[in-house]
């Protein structure tokens, strides 16, 4: 079996949502299975949001477990999902990866195929945020893999949508459900894009 580690960080349940759909576009593909996994908040860090307490909003994805930096290494492709903040990845899902530093040295990383993915609030910055990704994807060996024209019928233009070619993306304070069908429907080709990569370099 292919397997694919699904990892994000979220708060608000956004950035959650895109990775279920990445994670059955993964399932949809004869041979692969994802895993999803959770990056757990910086202990103490109650900062974001005001302050408020956000264990409610956070109890929707509670049951999916918390990755270990070793998951890193165990699967045949990964998806790494961020919420937008100011920009860039979200400080949770960096202090996870900065742990990887064992792996970068060692070059265990390199080859395994990644795409990067977000949830943002107004869209600002969130192909920054995607790229603030690949940048660390890069300098791990990963294999960077965009969601580029992939999912072009599904995201029609005369409607907003967080999409982009660098990887799914959701604006989540715009109008109605977010994320919106297309977001999710784009999502879902991105994890099945991967899977397929994922299996055919695993085979070679
Ligand atoms: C500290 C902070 C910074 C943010 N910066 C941005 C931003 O630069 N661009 C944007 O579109 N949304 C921004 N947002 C909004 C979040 O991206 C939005 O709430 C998103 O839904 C978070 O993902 P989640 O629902 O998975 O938690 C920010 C939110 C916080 C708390």
């Amino acid at each position: 079996m292919t397997t694919v580690l699904v990892l994000f960080h979220s708060v608000t349940g956004s950035t959650y949502r895109l990775a279920e759909a990445i994670a059955a576009g993964v399932d949809s593909v004869d041979g692969c299975a994802a895993n999803l996994r959770r990056v757990p908040e910086i202990e103490g860090s109650s900062v974001i949001f005001g302050g408020n307490d956000m264990a409610e909003s956070r109890a929707q994805f509670d049951h999916i477990p918390v990755a270990e930096i070793e998951d890193l290494i165990a699967h045949d492709g990964l998806a790494i999902g961020t919420p937008v903040y100011f920009g860039a990845q979200s400080s949770a899902l960096r202090y996870f990866l900065d742990q990887a530093g064992k792996y970068w040295m060692e070059g265990a990383l390199t080859g395994i195929p990644a795409t990067a993915f977000a949830g943002a609030g107004s869209g600002a910055g969130r192909e920054a945020a995607l790229m603030s990704l690949w940048s660390t994807f890069a300098v791990f060996g990963l294999t960077i893999v965009p969601l580029g024209t992939r999912a072009q019928n599904e995201t029609p233009s005369d409607q907003v949508t967080g999409t982009t070619p660098f990887g799914a993306a959701t604006i989540s304070g715009g109008e109605g459900e977010r994320p919106s069908a297309a977001e999710l429907a784009a999502a879902r080709i991105q994890g099945q894009a991967l899977a397929e990569i994922s299996l055919k370099l695993k085979a070679d």
